[in-house]
């Protein structure tokens, strides 16, 4: 059975947080100083994230992303990726990850039955990482893309563009990711919950990005492909291939399958939602799979979401939450919500 929401749009692909900790403290996603973290009882059990696969999985999705915060945060995560990579319904299990813990996961997550993983690397140079992260931690992140390399054969690398801060390395982190064997999907700065630096003169759109990459390595063509996925993908005269989500300036909202649920079971059907859906009071009420699976269903079926859309029409933007709302509600943030 999959619903379709009232833009004619199915539930497909559920980006499942395990943790809101992280261990960076990126300056689009996490710039503040303090922050206030989810109660650690609220946070969910393997079993019962399972269970909420299982409700999800009977709706419709077929592809589940494990996020974060830092995923590797959550201890013994390959005991849930094993639950999860024996339910025959997903076709694809994915985590994204910041690649700091990698180099030691990467073995046992493949064991357990993870597909494929995706790693944020937004620059190359250990002084800039430092500036943008508040981590000396860059030597990590690539020992662990080595070793996802090696692992999974395949890799995506996650780029946020922010004009100032890293749009010099768009050529060299090509470069660095065809010598690596991986794909490179470049992001437009979002105005995301937890993006309060965020200013639209940062955003370096993907017409410019295609610009720079033209300019240093010629014709630039475009991957005729029909997905649901956020990146367009171009291809270079060599072979090379590269993604950009370009979620700010020409956001893909009409065709989003994909919803999230925080670490304590709230679910919110689109990256700007203001407001989620508690799951985690069904599930310890004890209530049948059955009866959250239509609760899922249910909800879906009245999604009007289309806010990167939405956004559009704001004149004047600014960073969509302010600090202050952030505080009194971790759920808006971006970090909360697994990116
Ligand atoms: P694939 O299945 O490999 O294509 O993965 P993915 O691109 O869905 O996952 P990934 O975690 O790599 O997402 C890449 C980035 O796209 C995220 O970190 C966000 O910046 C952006 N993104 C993901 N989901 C959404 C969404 O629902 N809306 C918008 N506007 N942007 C999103
Ligand atoms: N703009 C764009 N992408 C963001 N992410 C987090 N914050 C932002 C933002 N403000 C995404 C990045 C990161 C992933 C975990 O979340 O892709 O790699
Ligand atoms: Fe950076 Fe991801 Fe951590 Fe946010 S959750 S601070 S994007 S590594």
């Amino acid at each position: 059975m999959t619903p379709l929401d009232r833009l004619g749009r199915p539930l497909r692909n559920l980006r499942l947080s395990v943790t809101d900790r992280c261990n960076l403290r990126c300056q689009y996603c996490m710039p503040e100083e303090e922050y206030v973290w989810l109660p650690r009882e609220d946070l969910l059990h393997f079993e019962e994230m399972s269970r909420l696969v299982d409700a999800f999985t009977g709706c419709g999705v077929d592809k589940v992303r494990l996020t974060g915060g830092e995923p590797l945060l959550r201890r013994d995560l390959p005991t849930l990726v094993s639950l999860l990579s024996a339910k025959p319904a997903l076709r694809d299990l994915a985590m994204t990850t910041n690649g700091i813990l990698l180099a030691g996961h990467a073995g046992a997550l493949r064991r357990a039955g993870l597909h494929r993983v995706t790693v944020s690397l937004d620059t190359l140079r250990p002084d800039r990482f430092k500036a943008l992260t508040r981590q000396d931690a860059l030597d990590s992140v690539l020992s662990g893309i080595r070793a996802a390399r090696e692992t999974f054969g395949s890799l995506k690398l996650d780029t946020v563009v922010i004009r100032g801060v890293n749009d010099d390395e768009i050529v060299s982190l090509l470069e660095f990711a065809r010598a690596e064997g991986a794909e490179l999907r470049y992001i437009e700065y979002m105005d995301v919950g937890g993006a309060t630096h965020w200013s639209m003169d940062k955003v370096v759109s993907r017409p410019e990005i295609l610009d720079r990459i033209a300019r240093a390595r010629g014709l630039v063509e475009p991957v005729a492909e029909e997905t649901s996925a956020p990146a367009d993908r171009f291809r270079l005269a060599d072979g090379t291939t590269f993604g950009i989500i370009s979620s700010t300036t020409d956001p893909f909202c009409r065709s989003c399958d994909r919803s999230r649920v925080t670490a304590d079971g709230m679910w919110y059907l689109c990256l700007y939602a203001s407001a989620g859906i508690d799951l985690r009071r069904p599930l310890r009420d004890g209530r049948s799979l059955a009866d959250i699976a239509a609760l899922v269903e249910s909800v879906w079926q009245g999604r009007t979401d289309r806010g990167a859309e939405t956004r559009l029409t704001v004149r004047d933007r600014r960073p969509f939450v302010p600090v202050s709302a952030l505080r009194a509600n971790p759920h808006l943030e971006m970090h909360t919500r697994g990116g």
